[in-house]
């Protein structure tokens, strides 16, 4: 097994070519073509059976949501649905694809930023539970309608996470409210005759520390405990957000999910009780652990170029995952038709766009790689197809679905009709 596939095992090397579970990377790229997104159904499943039962074993009133945003394939979101999951949307078009999907109502949380009035009036037709996140969103709702529960998105003030983009709460974040529009827009809503409550947060994402679950649910409690104080209210859940994080890196440690939850459970036992807040569900809606690494990209290497730098040209690009020149995100790179090679050189892998933030890898070390050979970018499952552009006219890639000795294409690639999609010329600019 190759050293850098570590504790992802649905992903093998046989005989120096790269496995997706029984398919080969080289079977798919002449399959499908490339660049292509290949996920591994066993992965996904695995995943969420293992933060599922890690919650349910920490604690029995708990609940847990697939952030639809992490990958909102209906495939991908159909298999999330058959292992039970709920889904969480970021807004009305994925509030669609989840019952699409398959999710009913009451397993779909609706928790957008920055809402519309249509989103919201899309958000309460749906009869789906909303987080709010601001004072300005709850008052909108309320004058719209009344929903069965009303929950805000508080920011605690704490996060996690290493990068800048990822950080969600603290003073420099626009997610969330402040406490004293929470306690007001709670008031608002008691107000208004609402009866059922509930409290939310989600402050950074790709976290790898156990501790930093517990802390973010002691916090959530404490501000539970003010706001009920204050308005009276009860809670039906408190939900901490999603967060989990995966190692990007080989030398990154691996997050322990079940002593996070082990945690978060445990401070979440003694602050209902201590501070008397009745029998609130915990929940849970992790996007990125679920699909992230579960999912690759496969990618040609068109040219090489010995500049001043050696630039290898692949035909995958910032418009097919855009994390590396979005937030200098690392991803594993490995040969897929050559896994046994020695890293010899240090090489820059790039796309074809005219951007020079369109590069994978800067200065990585490398085997020696030559035009044609087909390349794997690791942990594109979560953030990855969902971030994809037509930047520079490009189509989007095709995402391919693996089972065992089974691939199936879940999305096919794109043509140029379907980038230009929806555009009207003028007939006075037509020749
Ligand atoms: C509201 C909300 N919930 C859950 C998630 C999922 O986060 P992660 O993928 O880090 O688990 C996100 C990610 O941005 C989010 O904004």
């Amino acid at each position: 097994m190759n050293k850098l596939i570590r504790n992802r095992d649905f992903l093998s090397n046989r005989g120096g070519k790269l496995f997706i579970e029984n398919v080969s990377a080289e079977f798919l790229a002449r399959k499908f073509g490339t660049p292509i997104y290949v996920y591994s159904e066993s992965r996904i499943r695995e995943n969420s059976q293992r933060v599922k039962s890690a919650l349910a074993a920490a604690t029995e009133n708990s609940q847990l949501f697939y952030a639809v945003k992490a990958n909102n394939n209906l495939s991908i979101l159909s298999i999330l649905r058959s292992e039970n999951l709920g889904a969480d949307a970021a807004g009305p078009f994925e509030i669609e694809l989840a019952q699409r999907a398959g999710f009913s109502k009451n397993k779909i949380l609706y928790s957008g930023v920055f809402h519309s009035d249509e989103e919201l009036k899309f958000g309460l037709k749906s009869g789906v539970a909303i987080n709010l996140d601001s004072l300005s969103a709850a008052k909108r709702l309320l004058k719209f309608g009344k929903p069965s529960l009303f929950s805000m998105r508080v920011n605690p003030g704490i996060s996690g996470g290493k990068i800048r983009g990822l950080i969600f709460a603290g003073s420099d974040a626009k997610f969330g409210e402040s406490m004293t529009n929470t306690i007001a827009a709670y008031r608002l809503a008691k107000k208004r005759g609402v009866k059922k409550f509930g409290l939310h947060a989600m402050t950074g994402s790709c976290v790898l520390d156990e501790n930093y679950f517990a802390a973010i649910t002691e916090k959530l409690l404490m501000i539970a405990n003010t706001i009920q104080k204050k308005t009276g209210v009860k809670f039906k859940f408190i939900d901490i957000g999603g967060g989990l994080g995966i190692p990007y890196r080989t030398n990154e440690k691996i997050l322990n999910v079940e002593k996070a939850m082990k945690l978060a459970a445990k401070v979440f036992a003694a602050g209902v009780a201590k501070f008397n807040l009745g029998n609130p569900k915990l929940m849970l809606e992790p996007g990125r652990f679920l699909v992230g690494d579960a999912g690759i990209i496969l990618m040609k290497i068109q040219t090489i170029k010995a500049a001043a730098k050696t630039f290898i040209g692949v035909d995958a690009g910032m418009q097919t995952l855009l994390r590396p020149a979005l937030y200098d995100a690392w991803h594993e790179i490995l040969p897929a038709n050559n896994l046994n090679a020695q890293n010899s050189k240090k090489i820059s892998v790039v796309g074809p766009i005219c951007e020079n933030t369109d590069q994978f890898a800067r200065n990585r070390l490398l085997p020696k790689l030559a035009e044609k050979d087909l390349l794997a970018i690791l942990d594109t499952g979560a953030y990855g197809f969902g971030m994809a552009s037509n930047y520079n006219t490009r189509a989007k890639p095709a995402e391919v679905l693996v089972s065992g000795e089974k691939a199936e294409m879940i999305r096919e690639r794109e043509g140029l009709n379907e980038i230009i999609g929806k555009q009207k010329v003028p007939k006075r600019l037509k020749k």
